[in-house]
Formats: C-alpha cells, structure tokens, sequence
C-alpha cells in the first residue's frame, strides 16, 4: 500500500475550516479560557508521565472536530498503518520507513543481532576490558558523522548527561578542519576510539574528517593499531573496508531507516557507550510506548495526531510560518537543532505526492532555545511583535540533581510565560499600576507597555527526564512530522533538497584545486570564486 495522493484543500473539511477559520480568526481566546465549563478539560491529554496541555491554543471544539475530519479524509489512519506495515511509503527512493522497527518488542533478526553486538561492544568500552592498542582502557570517543549521523547521538548524550559514565564523548561532523582540530588537540591516540557513521560511507565532510583523524592516529600509533582503533555504522560495508575498518568492527545500518531517525539504531553506539545498554534499552521503551500510543489512541486522545493537526491549523489558516519550542531544561538544548533537521529535512517539500507542485504552504520552521535563556533573548518578539508564532513549552515536574529552590523558579517562569502569552496586559491594568496614570507622560509610555495577549502556546510537563521519558518525547516528534507530511500530501521521508548543493561543492572544490574559475557560475558567484582565489 502506498499513500493516498489527496490534496487537502479540495477535501470537504479544508473548506469548513476555512469557513470556520474566517468566523472565528479575530476571536480572543481569554474570552474561552473564561467560561465556566473548563476549556482545559476539554484540551488536554494525559498519557503515561506526559501532561500536554493544548487549551491555550486559537481553537474551539469545533475546530479539533473539523482537523480530525481532515484525517480521515485524507486517510490518516491507513497511513500509519501503512508505515508501520513497512509498506514502500517513501516512494521516490522505493523504501520502507520502518524506525519503529528499531523499538519492537520482538525485533527483526537482523536488529536483534546489531543490538546484541552493540550491548557487547559497549559493555567492553565502559568495563574497559577492550583496550587500545598499547593496553591502556578507552577513556575518549569520537563520533564522526553529520546530520542524522551525529544530530541524534549528539543531542542525546548531552539530554542524558545526568546518567552519563566517565567516558568523553566528542563529535565531529563539520568539514570546517578548526573544528576536527580543536577536539584533537584533547585527544590521545592510545586512549580514542574513533566511531564513523555514515550510512552511505561517501559523505564529504564524514570521509574527509575520518581521513583526517586516522592520520593523526597514524602519525603516532602502528599501522597494525588502525583496526583496534576505527569502527564505522554504515550501510556501505565495502566503503568501510576499503577505508581500513576490519570487518568485525562494521555495524549495520539499512535502506529503511532515514538518517534522520537513526539514532534508535547502531547510530546510537555512542549513545550506549555513554549511558550503558540498559539505558539505552529504557530509551528504546519509551519510544516503543510513544508507537503503541500513536498507532493505537483515538485521534482525539491521540498526542502526535492532535500537535501535528494544530500545527496543520496555524501553519495553513493563521499562516504562521513558524513555531518555537522552548524546553525548560537546559540538559534539552541539543533537541533544537535535532528537531530543525527532522522537521525541516522531512517536511520542506514543495511537490506533492502525485508530482504536481503544491499550492499551500507545508513544512513549517522551527525554532527556539532553552527557558529561561531564551526569555532573555527573544521573547520580547513572542510578547509583543507583530508575528504569530505558537509555542511550544517542554517542562519537568522533577528535577534530576535535586534543587528544589532552582527547579521551582525554573517552573516558576514556565507558568509565568505561557499566561503571560495568553492574557497579555491591558492599557488599563498598566496604567492602574503607575504612579501618575493621568500625567502625559504615563499616558505616553502605556501603549509600550501593554500586552494583546492572545498568543498560543502548548505545555508538555513531563514527570521527569530519563530515558524513557526522553525516549517518548523524540517519539512524539517523529511522529508529529509524519502527521504533518500525510495532511500536507508530500513525502516526509526523502531529502532530494540536500543534493543541488553538494553537486555544486564539487565544481566548486574543482575550480578552488586548479585556481581558476569556470564560465558555468553565475555572475556573482564567479566574481566571489575570484576573490577568494585572489
Ligand atoms: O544532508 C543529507 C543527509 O543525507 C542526511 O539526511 C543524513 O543524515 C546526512 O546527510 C548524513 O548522511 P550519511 O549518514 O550517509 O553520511
């Protein structure tokens, strides 16, 4: 079974949200939040250790009735099923999406094999019964790889540091060669081990890095040590080889898992390096419940159908072409940029799924830092400029290290921002609360100092962060991303936006080699070309 090519805007709910959307688009929605029958008991969702609290939104019973008409219109229930099935959904590479696989209960073999050898291989790191090649333990690792390929593991170390051992975990990913050399200059050859992930074993900026580092290993290390030293995460055995990795130190990766939902993979080796398996395992759990909930709540108690749905609502009718999420833990900090590449990399597509280029808007930007960093920095624009950016607030009950009198203000200032997105300030309650309201002066400065209000956000509290919990979250956006790319009638799973560039680079570095620049550029770009060959 493949995905239903239907465009949204010609099903029959499109058109009543429109409708809908027109009567009800200038409404405050304090004057709901007010009624007595309790707006937020009908807007949220409790499940497992999550509270999301979706009732400070720009929507009516109304409109979640009409969003979920729009998914069984386009079928939104055949395609999950469809994904899960491993049905060839992602049709322009003629592949199963089949992550969740990687969290089975009952696994495929070949998974079961890879988490065995990864359990095994991270146990000898962390008891350091495997050495380096002159006997001393592993203290350091490095991960090679970009996107997908370092994004994941990355955000994930850091969100778990809590539970971390003693092992330095690095990452390299950027071909930018200050970045490699930075971290060298901390590193020893006797003690680093080197993990290169690439599914495809010919990314440019992973080959180059991994080439750089064996160097370096091997300006001070025997020829005989590569192989104790080097191993990979790849799809592409034969690159691996070829590279000097032996075959035993080769751990899978497959054509129907996408880079960017790999970390559940051996992508995640160096996730288990620095947590232990069993953590990882936990992890794994909890992203299996987040299926379970996914595949199996109704769609009006379902967590990612409803945030993938309210994001369809602002992105398409309010045309908010953004959303920031604002974790208030600053162990989260990495999930930005993790979530920019799931989100953007899956569903930045302008041709729908029968060829045809859209006429909406789809993917939507997001963006955001930790709270209450981020209170400082730019939610002056959230408060009081003239875009509509709906928010999404990520909070824990528990604190990991036990600092109540900090979690508490840190909680403090969670709450405080979403009523204050919410009820803003009047005119009359900043006047009621200066010294002279009728002076001219005062009656100048007020308009600067009020606040419409009216700006949505949704709260996600979360019991604790461990890695089940955290297992869950990432789960909800995989998830969140596919309900938007089924509604939005484009392939979520493929990234053909990436390849123009990298063609590109390659003239570009031929130019750079033979310094002489090529009559194919643009005007611009040549006249750039010479002035960096000048
Ligand atoms: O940038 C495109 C991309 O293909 C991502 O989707 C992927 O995560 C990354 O490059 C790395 O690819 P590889 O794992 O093959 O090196």
């Amino acid at each position: 079974m493949t995905l239903p090519k239907t465009d949204p805007t010609t099903t029959a709910a499109w058109k009543k949200l429109q409708d809908h959307y027109d009567k009800i688009k200038d409404e405050n929605m304090n004057c709901w939040c007010a009624q007595v029958d309790r707006r937020v008991e009908r807007f949220h969702i409790h499940w497992d250790n999550f509270l999301v609290d979706y009732s400070k939104n720009r929507n009516k019973t109304k409109t979640r009735t009409l969003l979920l008409e729009l998914a069984r219109e386009v079928n939104l229930s055949g395609a999950i099923e469809a994904q899960f099935d491993g049905a060839h959904i992602n049709e322009t590479e003629n592949r199963a999406v089949l992550h969740t696989a990687l969290r089975q209960a009952n696994p495929p073999e070949e998974v079961s094999k890879c988490l065995a050898k990864m359990k095994s291989f991270s146990n000898e790191i962390i008891s350091g019964t495997r050495k380096g090649y002159s006997g001393k333990r592993i203290t350091d690792l490095v991960n090679i790889g970009i996107g997908g390929s370092d994004l994941g593991p990355r955000m994930v170390v850091d969100a778990l540091a809590y539970y971390k051992n003693s092992i330095k975990l690095h990452f390299i990913s950027n071909v930018d060669g200050d970045q490699s050399a930075e971290t060298l200059r901390e590193l020893d050859p006797e003690t680093t081990l080197f993990i290169i992930v690439s599914k495809s074993f010919s990314t440019q900026e992973t080959l180059t890095n991994a080439k750089n580092m064996r160097r370096w290993f091997l300006n001070q290390a025997p020829d005989s040590a590569l192989s104790k030293h080097f191993v990979t995460v790849t799809s592409n055995r034969e690159g691996a080889v070829d590279f000097g990795v032996s075959e035993t130190h080769i751990f899978p990766m497959w054509d129907w898992v996408g880079g960017r939902f790999s970390l559940w993979s051996a992508v995640g080796l160096s996730i288990c390096c620095a947590i232990g398996f069993d953590r990882f395992k936990e992890m794994l759990q909890g992203a299996r419940a987040m299926d379970e909930h996914f595949r199996t709540a109704d769609f009006e108690q379902n967590i990612p159908v409803i945030l993938g749905l309210l994001s369809v609502w602002y992105n398409n009718f309010f045309r908010a072409e953004t959303e920031a999420l604002i974790p208030y833990s600053h162990y989260l900090a990495q999930l930005l940029p993790y979530l920019q590449q799931a989100v953007m990399e899956s569903n930045g597509k302008s041709t729908a799924r029968n060829g045809k280029p859209v006429s909406y808007q789809t993917g939507n930007i997001i963006w955001g830092a930790t709270g209450t960093n981020a209170q400082h920095a730019f939610f002056q624009l959230l408060h009081q400029g003239t875009k509509l950016v709906p928010c999404e607030f990520i909070g824990f009950k528990k604190p990991l290290h036990g600092n109540r009198e900090n979690h508490h203000k840190l909680m403090a200032n969670f709450f405080a921002q979403t009523e204050a997105l919410l009820r803003g300030k009047s005119r009359q309650r900043v006047l009621a609360q200066m010294e002279a309201p009728s002076s001219a002066l005062s009656k100048f400065v007020a308009p600067f100092k009020t606040f419409q209000g009216n700006k949505p956000s949704t709260t996600l509290m979360i019991d604790k962060l461990t890695p089940k919990s955290l297992g869950s979250l990432l789960a909800l956006y995989e998830h969140k991303i596919f309900v938007q790319g089924v509604i939005w009638n484009i392939f979520s799973y493929d990234q053909w936006g990436v390849e123009l560039g990298k063609q590109l680079t390659e003239g570009m570095l031929a130019d750079i080699n033979r310094a002489s620049v090529a009559e194919t550029h643009d005007a611009s770009t040549a006249f750039l070309l010479e002035g960096f060959l000048r």
